[in-house]
């Protein structure tokens, strides 16, 4: 046994199902190799004598899975939240990012994005850079060494972005693309290349049907943005007035696939089509809240997903969204929620702690393999939680511990922190 092998102890929370959790106070959770063995009451005997951690009263839960997140606009998070989502893209998104072509620039802050990614409760990411190959090349390189996992995509784009910001031509874009997906697949083991054309009205059809090919020549996961505002799918219905929905202008040029998982941020404005669409072809829902209510984009009927059984899991969306934390993202999942029944629909209720914490964990967890539970054979992502700042004049049970510290927790409440059985800190 390797050195990723050890028992933590401690009140042990992971999702069972959508809607259960499975509470364990005091009890041992045994990782071999990097996985889980399971959650045991009393050391097993074969167990005994691995190293062991002792949590005694914390509380240790699953990593969270951040399913989509810009690490470029993490310089500008907590800024510009005042216009909508295209207005938005030119004003303070595209001249930020055209900022990575100067890769002195790029270092300072992807530096100070993994830093944050690290101290946040995040284990698991999937992540849009810049069209920049040498500054994702650097944002890859520190994610690697930062001991986290997950994918990072160089952006696709070659049009309706200002010149300074956009590649010439759909065999530029595509050259750029390959020979970026090649390399970054022999040099990285933690962070994988995911093809990420940014919207369909950032590509041209030629280039859409390229990547599609390639997706399909090279396996790679495909990531990018769906139905997220009312002007955006109104552009895409004049962009492309043979797709009868946005989501067939991703379909038809081959980027979807049941036997590729993708990522699509946001469907806010996903109908019945599209969400089944989504269904047949394993594509993950990324619910990103904080972003559809900081640039007004709409709220996202997440009940509804669940109840068809689509893949949803939770996206902090930085810098649409001001935060890297995942904690916060699960609170604003509820309060969304509450508004969609209030505003839009009184059948769909308001989601219980216990599906967004789901969201943040398994159900996120699931793009990226057996992740985000402490079931037998999942890899080992576990945070052990300091609640010290969070004082109760009762006796919580652990029920109203977990809920109550997910839902008020900003950044800094993670103690230790575990990816794959290896201790980041
Ligand atoms: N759609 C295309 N690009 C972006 C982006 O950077 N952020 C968000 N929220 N939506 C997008
Ligand atoms: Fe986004």
């Amino acid at each position: 046994m390797g050195e990723n092998s050890f028992i933590l102890k401690g009140d042990l929370i992971c999702s069972i199902s959508r809607d259960e959790l499975s509470l364990q106070p005091e009890s041992f959770l045994v990782c071999i190799d990097g996985r889980s063995r399971g959650v045991f009451r009393e050391i097993p005997e074969a167990f005994q004598g691995l190293p062991f951690r002792d949590f005694s009263g914390q509380m240790i839960i699953p990593g969270l899975c951040d399913l989509h997140t810009h690490a470029p606009q993490y310089a500008f998070r907590g800024l510009g939240m005042d216009l909508p989502l295209l207005d938005w893209l030119d004003t303070y998104a595209f001249p930020e990012e055209m900022r990575y072509s100067d890769l002195d620039y790029a270092d300072r802050a992807y530096s100070q994005f993994v830093d944050a990614l690290v101290k946040s409760p995040t284990t698991r990411v999937s992540i849009f850079a810049t069209l920049h190959v040498p500054a994702t090349v650097l944002l890859m390189e520190k994610l690697e060494a930062s001991g986290l996992k997950g994918y990072v995509g160089k952006v696709s784009m070659d049009r309706s972005s200002p010149d300074y910001y956009r590649e010439e031509t759909a065999e530029d874009a595509l050259s750029a693309m390959i020979g970026w997906l090649r390399s970054s697949r022999l040099q990285f083991r933690n962070f994988q290349p995911i093809i990420t054309p940014r919207f369909t009205p950032s590509c041209t059809d030629d280039l859409m049907e390229m990547l599609g090919l390639a997706a399909r020549e090279t396996g790679a996961r495909v990531q990018s943005h769906l139905s997220e505002s009312p002007e955006e799918v109104e552009w895409v219905r004049s962009l492309c007035p043979r797709a009868g929905h946005y989501i067939d202008t991703y379909l038809q040029r081959g980027m979807l696939d049941p036997d590729r998982p993708s990522i699509m941020a946001h469907s806010v404005y996903s109908d019945e089509y599209e969400r089944r669409i989504m269904r047949e072809n394993n594509v993950f829902a990324a619910h990103c809240p904080q972003c559809n209510m900081n640039i007004a984009s709409g709220m996202a009927p997440v009940r509804r997903w669940l109840d068809e059984g689509l893949q949803a899991g939770l996206g902090t969306d930085v810098a649409g969204g001001a935060t890297l934390s995942l904690f916060r993202t699960m609170m604003e999942a509820k309060q969304v929620s509450s508004m969609v029944w209030r505003y839009q629909d009184h059948s769909l209720k308001p989601l219980t702690f216990e599906e967004v914490f789901y969201l943040a964990t398994a159900g996120g967890g699931a793009f990226f393999g057996k992740t985000g539970s402490f079931q037998p054979g999942f890899e080992l992502d576990a945070l052990v939680l300091d609640e010290t700042g969070l004082p109760s004049p009762r006796k919580l049970s652990l029920r109203e511990r977990i809920e109550r510290f997910a839902f008020l927790s900003g950044e800094q409440c993670v103690s230790h922190k575990f990816v794959s059985g290896r201790q980041l800190f």
